[in-house]
């Protein structure tokens, strides 16, 4: 890492909030099969319900799909649940015990719920390995992450997502050079890297090409059974490849929730939504 000399790098390093974030270690109680719970959940915005009395359950390492029309409410969801936006009203639970509504945005990282934001935001200047190990879980502070030697535990972990975002062969490329859909998975990896119990995945293929878009199917699947991840996207090809279950969400309420085949079937979500 000694090749790390740039200032800026630190400057910008200190607007991000993952260097404290981690696990709590069993603070998780999924114990009912359900990591997340929203309830009754009402949010407003100048008197327009954006959320509106919706519920919503998701079970421990399943994928999960959520799609709706523009202004559905779909972002707004995940802003309530990483404690971004306050709910007027209802309740939201991270597994059994974690009242999310009782906690703020690091707190709720640092539990364990990671979001991916549409832009990738990787540093260009450094390599894909160096992205990974900056974004690795610590508690020390950035001058030790960035100079520490890593152990043999946390270079394991590296590996393992350089593998799972299968960028194992350019793990020394500047992030820089990646393609757009390369730098999406980085940045999937390095929210991995921190271990989530959910992930929050808004729009990940915009942008990619046909072959990005199988490739971060593939991806988000070899995720289901290890960390629940919720996944808005537009794209229907894309969300019948990865769907089991698939909520659709109109005017701040869950309309529906099924299978692909269901949803694509069902005529008040065909009115609404797909009917074009
Ligand atoms: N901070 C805010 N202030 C005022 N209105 C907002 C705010 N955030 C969202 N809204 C409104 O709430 C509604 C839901 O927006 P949201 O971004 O959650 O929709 P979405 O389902 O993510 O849509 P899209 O598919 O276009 O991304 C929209 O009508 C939006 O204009
Ligand atoms: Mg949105």
């Amino acid at each position: 890492m000694s090749d790390i000399k740039q200032k800026p790098l630190i400057n910008r390093y200190q607007t991000y909030d993952f260097v404290t974030r981690g696990v709590i270690p069993g603070a998780i109680d999924a114990s009912h099969g359900t990591v997340l719970y929203l309830d009754d959940v009402n949010v407003s915005f100048d008197g327009f319900k954006a959320l509106n009395n919706l519920s919503l359950f998701i079970d421990d390492g399943e994928l999960r799909c959520l799609i709706g029309p523009n202004g559905a409410g779909k972002t707004t969801l995940m802003d309530v649940i990483t404690g971004k936006t306050r709910p007027d009203s209802g309740s939201v639970y991270f597994g059994q015990t974690l009242n999310l509504l009782e906690m703020d945005e690091p707190a709720i990282a640092q539990a364990g719920i990671s979001r991916k934001f549409q832009k990738p935001s990787v540093f260009d200047n450094l390599t894909v390995f160096e992205n990974l190990e900056l974004a690795m879980k610590t508690d020390k502070g950035v001058w030790t992450t960035l100079f520490a030697q890593l152990n043999g535990e946390q270079l394991d972990n590296i590996g393992r997502v350089l593998e799972t975002i299968g960028l194992a062969e350019l793990y020394s490329q500047q992030a820089g050079v990646l393609s757009h859909g390369q730098k999406q998975w980085l940045e999937i990896g390095m929210l991995l890297i921190q271990e989530p119990r959910v992930m929050l995945v808004d729009e990940p293929v915009a942008g990619m090409t046909h072959q990005e878009i199988d490739k971060t199917a593939e991806l988000l699947l070899s995720l289901r059974g290890k960390h629940s991840v919720v996944v808005v996207e537009h794209d229907m090809e894309f969300v019948r490849s990865i769907a089991s279950k698939v909520t659709v969400l109109h005017e701040g309420s869950v309309l529906m929730e099924g299978t692909m085949d269901e949803v694509q079937n069902d005529p008040r979500v065909i009115q609404v939504y797909l009917g074009d």
